[in-house]
């Protein structure tokens, strides 16, 4: 139930709010300075805060699954059961998982998560890798996969196409602290590497991406 909230809250309430806040760029772009154009400024503030109070919101929901399962088997369990094309997913695990904050498990999660849809959806792929490698004080996480591959933009093209999921993934990872390198090549693959500290709070959402 909450990781139906969370994905309600991800994918119609932001996906909305975005297209409302490119609505009120496109006007603050041709007005005249005018009391109006005030008004919108000011609505376009108050968006963006809403924005980061929901993403916020979506991003603490912790799944079930991981109560349940636990982080490895919560993976293995989203890599399995993500989406449904006909690739053909391995996972591999390096090291034991330590201790490590609530926020940095979700973040794991919801990243793979992720990147396993965008397999699914877009590679064509034959074969994909997960592969979770427990290191000192960061979890190395790397899905790869031998599909189609794309052209990789800047955040705010994709935020201009309501494209939120790989720019939702840099965020996660950059609010706890964490890296993300995603690198494609058209007709040769994509690979994500994203590295995430175990002892993390998301209190500093970063808000760069933000389109407003
Ligand atoms: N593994 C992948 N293989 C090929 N193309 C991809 C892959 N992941 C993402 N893409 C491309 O990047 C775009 C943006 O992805 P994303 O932000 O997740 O948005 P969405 O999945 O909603 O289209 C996708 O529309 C697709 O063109
Ligand atoms: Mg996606």
């Amino acid at each position: 139930e909450r990781q139906r909230i969370a994905q309600e809250i991800h994918d119609e309430a932001l996906q909305t709010l975005l297209v409302v806040a490119n609505k009120l760029d496109s006007l603050t772009a041709n007005a005249p300075e005018d009391g109006r154009a005030e008004g919108i400024r000011w609505a376009k503030e108050k968006l963006a805060g809403t924005m980061d109070d929901l993403r916020r919101l979506s991003m603490n929901l912790r799944p079930n699954i991981l109560d349940h399962f636990g982080l490895v088997a919560g993976i293995r369990w989203v890599v399995d059961n993500a989406g449904q094309s006909s690739c053909r997913f391995t996972t591999l695990v390096r090291g034991e998982a330590p201790a490590m904050s609530n926020i940095t498990e979700v973040t794991a999660f919801r990243v793979v998560q992720e990147a396993v849809r965008n397999i699914h959806k877009h590679a064509m792929a034959k074969n994909a890798s997960v592969t979770l490698e427990f290191d000192t004080d960061h979890l190395v996480i790397e899905v790869q996969d031998d599909g189609v591959g794309f052209v990789v933009k800047r955040p705010f093209e994709y935020a201009e196409q309501n494209r939120l999921g790989i720019i939702g993934m840099e965020q996660r990872i950059l609010a706890i602290g964490g890296t993300m390198v995603l690198e494609s090549t058209p007709g040769s693959g994509t690979r994500l590497r994203a590295t995430l500290p175990y002892q993390a709070s998301n209190q500093f959402v970063q808000v760069e991406q933000t389109p407003l």
